[in-house]
């Protein structure tokens, strides 16, 4: 593949009807990317069923919801939550009375971890353990799921499980070496790749974003053959990220972040769409665009990728709704900043020489290199001191109708999808807010 697919045309639903079922496969947080599609799935009349991840008991335990947790979750997520702890992913599993990946972690120091070395055959006992509990679990999860869904439904399982960052200290300071620092404390990326730390996050990765979704496929087999032979469809989506089309000098251009270490991960996860869908399975990667949500914070300078929407609503036909943003973000800035000024910082960013390797669609995810971070993080820096607030941010701002707009878009596509991996860029995100608002 040299070159993304782009979801060319807004479709409608002509599948998901009242009392069909929405498995919402991964919990809810706050204002992440699945509020949006939950609320189309909510708006079709479809009843929600959701997972937890569980929690941890001080000795690490992983456990279900408390009645009371399970009530809020429940509350939050307007639908049922099947209460076996799914966690995805093996930082904290470990044979009995030897220690956990995230153990090992918590031994590296600053000095040590480049040339720390772990105990890869230990660390595979660890993966195996931590992949029979995710399996098992989701065994009685469908087991329970098969009860809830009665004859002739549709039923949409939305998968957004990403993650497997360690929770070790030491690896909050690295990170922030490396997504957030410049000159002297630039790290990089690369170093991370080559350590064997690094190596073990992305095996924890491939496991909470990628593999996660495999194993939905093949435990959800026997509900979808029970489903298809009752007449009804089932479908599948996926969150992916693999860099989006954004406004550059007027065009719509790839680009991405960078660096983007769950990138390899999410690769694997196109790939299970793929196998899915040569199975004749409706399985689709929608590989989204940048926006800010817990779980981005961490990636300084994201934001630089989403700022370009404001100038991609105006190229799609602007009118009352867009003036409206473009006047509340006008009005998030200092008195002497304009919107169109802070465009032309984030046009200066994108042409910047030390960018230009990053327009690489074959060779993503690359790793830094110091002009780019120096670059990323100082632009990302200025454009936050143009604002009136550090706490009221246009990327915010725009995030929010980001996750309302994919909502609408897989949701829509969902139906008869045209591809096992398409993107959603500016271009769309700009036409279905605008047609909708
Ligand atoms: N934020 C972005 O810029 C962006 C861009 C493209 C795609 N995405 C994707 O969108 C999806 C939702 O992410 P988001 O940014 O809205 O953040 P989020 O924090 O709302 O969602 C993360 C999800 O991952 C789940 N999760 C985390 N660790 C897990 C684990 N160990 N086991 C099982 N589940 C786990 C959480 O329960 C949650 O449902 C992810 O797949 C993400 O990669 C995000």
């Amino acid at each position: 593949m040299n070159t993304s697919r782009p979801l060319e045309k807004i479709s409608h639903n002509t599948l998901f009807r009242e009392g069909d079922i929405f498995v919402l496969f991964g919990e809810l947080f706050g204002r992440g990317y699945a509020t949006g599609l939950l609320e189309q799935a909510k708006a079709a009349g479809m009843d929600v069923i959701g997972i937890t991840v569980g929690r941890r008991d001080a000795d690490n335990t992983l456990r279900a919801l408390t009645d009371e947790e399970l009530a809020e979750a429940e509350a939050n997520l307007g639908g049922k939550i099947i209460n076996v702890p799914l966690m995805a992913g093996f930082d904290q599993d470990a044979p009995e009375g030897t220690p956990t990946p995230t153990e090992l972690v918590n031994e590296m120091t600053m000095d040590s971890w480049q040339e720390h070395k772990l105990d890869w055959d230990h660390l595979a006992k660890c993966r195996e353990l931590g992949t029979e509990r995710f399996k098992a679990s989701l065994a009685k999860i469908m087991e329970q799921l098969n009860g809830m869904i009665p004859a002739g439904k549709n039923v949409f399982f939305a998968h957004t499980m990403a993650g497997g960052i360690p929770r070790a200290k030491v690896f909050m300071a690295i990170a922030n070496r490396i997504y957030k620092g410049r000159g002297a404390r630039h790290m990089p990326s690369q170093n991370l790749i080559d350590s064997d730390l690094g190596k073990l996050i992305l095996q924890n990765f491939d496991e909470v974003t990628a593999n996660s979704f495999g194993h939905l496929l093949e435990a959800s087999k026997s509900i979808r053959e029970r489903i298809e032979a009752d007449g009804g469809q089932v479908r599948y989506t996926a969150y992916g990220y693999h860099g989006t089309r954004v406004l550059i000098e007027g065009e719509y251009k790839w680009q991405t972040y960078t660096s983007y270490t769950q990138g390899f991960a999410k690769m694997n996860l196109e790939n299970f769409a793929k196998t899915a869908w040569d199975n004749g399975v409706k399985a689709t990667v929608f590989n989204c665009p940048e926006i800010r949500t817990n779980s981005s914070d961490v990636f300084a300078g994201i934001e630089l990728s989403l700022l370009p929407l404001l100038a991609a609503f105006k190229k799609e036909g602007g009118g009352a709704w867009v003036d409206g943003i473009w006047q509340k973000c006008q009005d998030l800035l200092k008195d002497d900043a304009t919107v169109e000024g802070m465009l032309q910082k984030v046009s200066d960013y994108q042409q910047d020489d030390a960018m230009q390797p990053f327009y690489n669609f074959e060779a993503w995810p690359m790793q830094n290199s110091a002009a780019q971070v120096d670059k990323t993080v100082g632009t990302s820096q200025e454009i936050v001191d143009l604002h009136k607030n550090r706490k009221e941010l246009i990327s915010d701002e725009l995030s929010q109708h980001v996750v309302a707009a994919t909502g609408a878009l897989i949701f829509g596509e969902a139906s008869e999808p045209a591809a096992p991996v398409l993107w959603l860029d500016h271009d769309m995100v700009a036409q279905s807010l605008i047609q909708s608002n």
